[in-house]
């Protein structure tokens, strides 16, 4: 059983971070923007968008406008120690004064499903054919708006038993 603990710093995203998101984005994720799409929206992102930072390292990062999470991703190697969840957590509370928060998220993709549930998302709708590359069909999920959650910056993780 894995019992390393590891300090992680969740804060808000920076302009100069986005290359790093963008790496991260590209291997964790058949779903990838261009650039200009990134820093297109990153002025509307920035007051909704963390980063995980290990060290001086970034390893995970959730993009989103305020309403819709555009895109989430932790690093294989730091997966299952609760950073997925704290940079979720920190999204939902700097959108919890405005409307409802929505994603969409492969019905194949379970551990995210159980991650946004446990949040207390819910499946609002699928949308068929709406991944390609692997062909997969879309939950559309929604998080009611106002629902608290508390934002947290230093986090001390161990990972989850496996
Ligand atoms: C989804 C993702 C961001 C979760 O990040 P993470 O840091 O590993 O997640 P956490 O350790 O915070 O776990 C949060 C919850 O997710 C669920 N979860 C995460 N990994 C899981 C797994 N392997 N099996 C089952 N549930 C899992 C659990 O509900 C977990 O809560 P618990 O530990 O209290 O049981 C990460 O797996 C990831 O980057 N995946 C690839 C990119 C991706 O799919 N992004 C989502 C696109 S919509």
């Amino acid at each position: 059983m894995e019992t390393k603990t590891i300090k992680v710093n969740v804060r808000l995203i920076r302009l100069g971070d986005l290359p790093r998101v963008c790496a991260i984005n590209e291997e964790m994720l058949a779903e990838n923007y261009p650039w200009a799409i990134w820093k297109g929206i990153f002025d509307t992102c920035k007051p909704y968008s963390f980063v995980a930072v290990v060290g001086h390292t970034i390893v995970g990062y959730v993009y989103c406008d305020g309403e819709l999470v555009i895109s989430v991703a932790v690093l294989a190697a730091y997966q299952g120690y609760g950073i997925g969840r704290q940079l979720m957590t920190n999204c939902l509370a700097s959108c919890a004064m405005g409307k409802e928060t929505r994603l969409q998220v492969r019905t194949t993709n379970t551990s995210a499903i159980k991650l946004y549930e446990s949040l207390g998302f819910i499946i609002q709708g699928q949308i068929a054919d709406y991944y390609k590359n692997p062909e997969c069909d879309a939950h559309l999920m929604v998080h009611a708006a106002g629902q608290p959650h508390t934002a947290t910056a230093h986090i001390k993780c161990t990972r989850r038993a496996t």
